[in-house]
């Protein structure tokens, strides 16, 4: 136990070095997953599986990285005529998985129905019986996303490189929020009534479209201002400018110091929000491995030999509305 005594503040005066040196973020990918384990309890775990839906609930359940936010704002957006009165969009469509941790009780209305949360659970962890939007993107942009979101808040930036952080964290199978297997037991259930699957890809392509399809959905009565309003405030544009009501400050808050990170991070979840970004930032022998793990996995599953191809059946399918009959 340390007291703090004369004798110390001494010993500090003597060292100044010391009390100049703050705690610093992970610099090793080990570090990074020691740490990041307190991020989520078990107790907040246990209170997210034992959550019971009403019907009408939506869950926005993504993979992280593949526009989760973006769709907070549209859900939240659309079932309030665009409010923006709230801090950080956390606080009005709660995170299932930190509630507790938040002190969070998923349970109370939200002020505006129908009641939304976000979640990167699995189909086999989700609380069932509600309805879902499950929005899929290239996994070498999530993982360029990933990286540059940990970068400055889960570890020192320049400490560890992409090609490390690729391999020993976002590729190392057996995780429960592996990227792959997220996907595959989403895509299980993508013709399931009360689940719409969108591709980030698709948002970027024809927003307009994306914000009928999810209004449609969540059965928002919409009009074409309503629309106008809401593809305003869903672009990047408006979204960057307003960076501070995305950028998790409220869950650093409640989350930073159980897992040991100084404070002052940065964890903005708007940033460019470009497709196609990883070929530039991907060496290939990466790229080939991402490459490799697709056709092994959903390849494999799904008969879907690359993401663009997957991408190609959820366009045609929602052209279709066998999605979402
Ligand atoms: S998280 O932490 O899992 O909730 O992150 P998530 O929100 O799923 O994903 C963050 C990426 O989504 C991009 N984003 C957008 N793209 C286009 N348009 C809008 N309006 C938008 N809002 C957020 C954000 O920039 C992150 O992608 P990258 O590639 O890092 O830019």
């Amino acid at each position: 136990m340390f007291i703090i005594d004369d004798r110390a503040v001494h010993d500090i005066d003597r060292h100044p070095g010391i009390a100049a040196c703050p705690r610093r973020r992970p610099t090793t990918v080990a570090d990074v997953r020691k740490r990041s384990a307190a991020f989520v309890t078990h107790e907040g775990v246990r209170y997210a599986l034992a959550f019971q839906p009403r019907a009408t609930d939506v869950f926005i359940a993504t993979y992280p990285k593949s526009g989760t936010t973006w769709m907070q704002q549209i859900v939240h957006g659309l079932r309030t005529e665009g409010s923006m009165a709230f801090a950080e969009i956390t606080e009005v469509v709660p995170w299932v998985e930190l509630a507790f941790d938040m002190c969070v009780d998923l349970r109370s209305p939200q002020g505006a129905l129908p009641r939304a949360f976000k979640s990167h659970l699995n189909w086999n962890l989700i609380p069932k019986g509600g309805r879902y939007i499950y929005v899929v993107r290239d996994p070498k942009d999530v993982l360029v996303s990933y990286y540059r979101f940990y970068e400055g808040w889960r570890f020192e930036p320049g400490s560890i490189s992409i090609s490390t952080f690729a391999r020993d964290l976002f590729m190392k199978p057996g995780a429960v929020s592996w990227y792959w297997s997220h996907l595959a037991s989403w895509w299980e259930h993508r013709y399931a009534p009360n689940v719409l699957v969108l591709s980030y890809e698709e948002m970027k392509d024809d927003l307009r479209d994306t914000v009928r399809t999810v209004a449609q959905f969540i059965g928002c009565p919409w009009d074409d201002a309503l629309l106008d309003t809401i593809v305003h405030q869903s672009s990047i544009e408006f979204m960057l400018a307003h960076r501070e009501k995305f950028d998790d400050h409220l869950v650093r808050q409640a989350r930073d110091a159980a897992c040991d990170l100084p404070p002052g991070g940065t964890s903005a979840k708007v940033r460019n929000g470009r497709v196609g970004d990883s070929r530039l930032e991907l060496p290939r022998d990466i790229s080939e491995e991402l490459d490799a793990i697709w056709r092994r996995t959903i390849g494999s599953d799904f008969g879907h030999r690359s993401f663009d191809s997957l991408r190609a059946e959820i366009a045609s399918k929602s052209r279709s509305s066998l999605f979402h009959a």
